[in-house]
C-alpha cells in the first residue's frame, strides 16, 4: 500500500504516501476516542521495539499502537541485553529476526543504523529516530497535527526554531513539510545551524522576531542542554532571550500562533511554561496523533486488514 517496504526517513518519500498515512492515522484517532480502544488489524503480526537510545514518547507510542492493533509485541531494553556481554548489534538484530518477526521499529544513537539494519534482516525497518540523522514518526505526527488544526499543509508556514545541527525531528519535519507543499523557515543560533541548509528549500532566519511575525505555526526544538560545554551557545538565559517562545515574545505579536514541541521541554528556556500550557499550545495533541500516526504506519506497511462494520 506504500511504496518504500521499509519508513527509514522522509527524504525523497512520495507526497502521496505521506497523506496516504495522515488519512488513515485520522482513521485510527477515532478508534483512540472508543472506549474499548482495539481493533483486529495487526493480530498474528509480531513487532519488536528495539530501543538503543531513551525515549518516552515515541516508545509508548509505540507500544500503545502495537497493543491497539492487537499485535503481539516484545520491547528490547540496550541496557539488560547481552550486549553488555559483547554480543554485537548485527548478531543482536539476526538473534531476534530468527525468532520470526515481521517488523522491528529502532531508535538508535548512529546515524543511518535503520538503513544498516535493513541489510541483514528480512523484516519490515521502521526508524523511531537515528542519531543526528531523521525521525520520520515524529515529522508524519507533526503533520498531522497541522492538518488537523489548518485543514492543509500546502502553502502553511512553519517556523522551526532552536538547535537545527543536531535535531533529526527538524530535518524529518524539513522533508515532509516541503514534500507536502508547506512554507519553512528555520531559526537558530548560528553555531546551531547547519551549512548550505537552504538548498533544502527552506528559508533561514536568526531573528526570532521574524519568524513568530511570519509563522501560522512553530515548532520548538530542544535545545540539548548537554552542548552547553561544547560553547555552542553561550548560556541558558542568552538562549532564552534571543531563541525562547516567552510570554513576553508572543505579546509582541497580535496573532493566532500554533506552538508545537516534539518533547522533552526544557520549560523556561526554549519554552516558557505559559506558553507550552496555554490554548495556543498543542503539544499534547501531538503526542495523541503520535499514536494515531504510528497505528497508521504499522497497518500500511504491516498490510493489516481493516474492520469489517
Ligand atoms: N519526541 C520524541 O522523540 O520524544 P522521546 O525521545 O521521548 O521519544
Amino acid at each position: 500500500m506504500l511504496q518504500h517496504k521499509h519508513l527509514l526517513g522522509l527524504e525523497g518519500y512520495p507526497s502521496k504516501d505521506i497523506q496516504t498515512i495522515i488519512d488513515t492515522a485520522f482513521g485510527f484517532r477515532k478508534v483512540l476516542e472508543r472506549p474499548i480502544k482495539k481493533v483486529p488489524s495487526l493480530q498474528g503480526k509480531t513487532v519488536v521495539n528495539l530501543f538503543f537510545e531513551m525515549s518516552t514518547r515515541t516508545r509508548i507510542s509505540f507500544e500503545l499502537a502495537q497493543k491497539r492493533m492487537s499485535a503481539d509485541t516484545v520491547s528490547f531494553s540496550a541496557a539488560s541485553s547481552s550486549l553488555n556481554k559483547g554480543e554485537s548489534f548485527k548478531d543482536t538484530v539476526q538473534n531476534i529476526e530468527a525468532m520470526k518477526i515481521d517488523a522491528v521499529i529502532l531508535r538508535h544513537p548512529a546515524s543511518g543504523a535503520p538503513q544498516h539494519l535493513t541489510k541483514f534482516v528480512d523484516a519490515i525497518v521502521i526508524n523511531a529516530g537515528d542519531g543526528t540523522h531523521e525521525h520520520p514518526t515524529q515529522a508524519i505526527l507533526d503533520m498531522m497535527s497541522l492538518q488537523e488544526q489548518f485543514n492543509s499543509l500546502e502553502g502553511l508556514k512553519v517556523g522551526i526554531i532552536g538547535d537545527i545541527s543536531h535535531s533529526r525531528v527538524a530535518l524529518s519535519n524539513i522533508f515532509g513539510l516541503t514534500t507536502m507543499g508547506a512554507d519553512v523557515m528555520i531559526c537558530g543560533p548560528s553555531t546551531l545551524m547547519p551549512p548550505h541548509i537552504e538548498k533544502l528549500g527552506v528559508k533561514v532566519s536568526y531573528d526570532m522576531d521574524e519568524v513568530v511575525d511570519w509563522a501560522d505555526a512553530v515548532n520548538i526544538l530542544r535545545i540539548q542542554l548537554e552542548r552547553m560545554d561544547t560553547g555552542l551557545y553561550p548560556s541558558v538565559r542568552e538562549y532564552r532571550e534571543l531563541f525562547g517562545l516567552s510570554v513576553e515574545r508572543i505579546k509582541r505579536h497580535s496573532k493566532d500562533l500554533v506552538v508545537m514541541h516534539p518533547g522533552p521541554m526544557n520549560r523556561g528556556t526554549e519554552i516558557d511554561s505559559a506558553v507550552a500550557d496555554s490554548d495556543r499550545a498543542i503539544i499534547l495533541d501531538q503526542v495523541l496523533n503520535g499514536v494515531a500516526s504510528r497505528m497508521a504506519i504499522l497497518y500500511l506497511l504491516l498490510g493489516g486488514k481493516m474492520e469489517e462494520n
